[in-house]
């Protein structure tokens, strides 16, 4: 054990973990990034909590974009009675499988993909999908929450930056033609960036607006869609709705 514990301090990470040994993962980001895990993590569980009740232990869970594990360790910690963390980046798969052998998590597992390429054929279904922090880094979101509906039986929470929205009405062909807009991308260029621990893979990035989320949400099949509240003591971006948490019920 001391020795995977060494491993993981040799190096620096995205998350803040707490070690069995009483020290603390090094983080790259300094203090400032550990709020906005904290908050994202409360609403994730307080969500949850409304919606499946406190027994978790017959629940399944799958996290899209696990990065180095922590919501998945999260969702074991809080008694999922298994934890599927999927991200397309090797060296996160590595570093969450550590995180999980130094915690001793058998029902928590970690694989590499492309969300682009999952499918419920491969995978199955979860009783809980999380996808946060990751659609504004996709080049077919659209493509991403079929995806999440596909992939979950009862409820998908989703975390993302937004962009402002547009509205108004767009002469479709012809003014005699005339439609509402539903939403809208801004799309970002992470081109340079894709090397980036938390970057998109292609460098291609939609970001939606709210109204552009909620609406693609229920017309990819899923039947209810909430728009969570953060706490007053939030992150800023979520505090000032630049990010938002949405519950999306199956
Ligand atoms: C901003 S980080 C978010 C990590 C974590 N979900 C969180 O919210 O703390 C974005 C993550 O998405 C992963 N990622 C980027 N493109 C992906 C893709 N197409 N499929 C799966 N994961 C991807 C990155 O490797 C990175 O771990």
């Amino acid at each position: 054990m001391s020795t995977l514990i060494e491993q993981a301090r040799s190096r620096e990470w995205f998350y803040n973990y707490d070690l069995p040994d009483g020290s603390t993962t090094p983080t790259y980001h300094g203090a400032d990034i550990k709020a906005i895990h904290d908050t994202r993590w409360r609403m994730v569980d307080s969500c949850l909590s409304e919606n499946l009740g406190a027994d978790r232990d017959r629940l399944t869970a799958l996290d899209l974009a696990s990065h180095q594990g922590w919501f998945a360790v999260k969702m074991a910690q809080s008694g999922f009675s298994s934890v599927l963390g999927i991200d397309a980046r090797q060296s996160h798969v590595d570093d969450a499988s550590l995180i999980s052998q130094i915690y001793g998590f058998d029902q928590l597992s970690f694989q590499l993909g492309d969300i682009h390429q999952q499918s419920a054929k491969q995978l199955g279904q979860f009783d809980v999908v999380l996808m946060l922090g990751l659609l504004y880094h996709l080049e077919n979101p659209v493509g991403a929450l079929r995806t999440c509906r596909e992939l979950c039986r009862r409820i998908c929470i989703i975390e993302t930056q937004i962009v402002p929205g547009m509205s108004g009405y767009v002469d479709y062909g012809s003014y005699q033609y005339v439609r509402p807009l539903k939403g809208s991308f801004g799309i970002i260029d992470e081109t340079g960036e894709t090397h980036g621990p938390e970057a998109s893979i292609t460098g291609v990035c939609l970001v939606p607006s709210l109204d552009a989320l909620v609406w693609l949400l229920e017309k990819v099949g899923f039947s209810r869609v909430e728009v969570l509240e953060p706490p007053e003591d939030a992150y800023e971006q979520l505090l000032y709705h630049k990010r938002v948490m949405v519950a999306a019920q199956v």
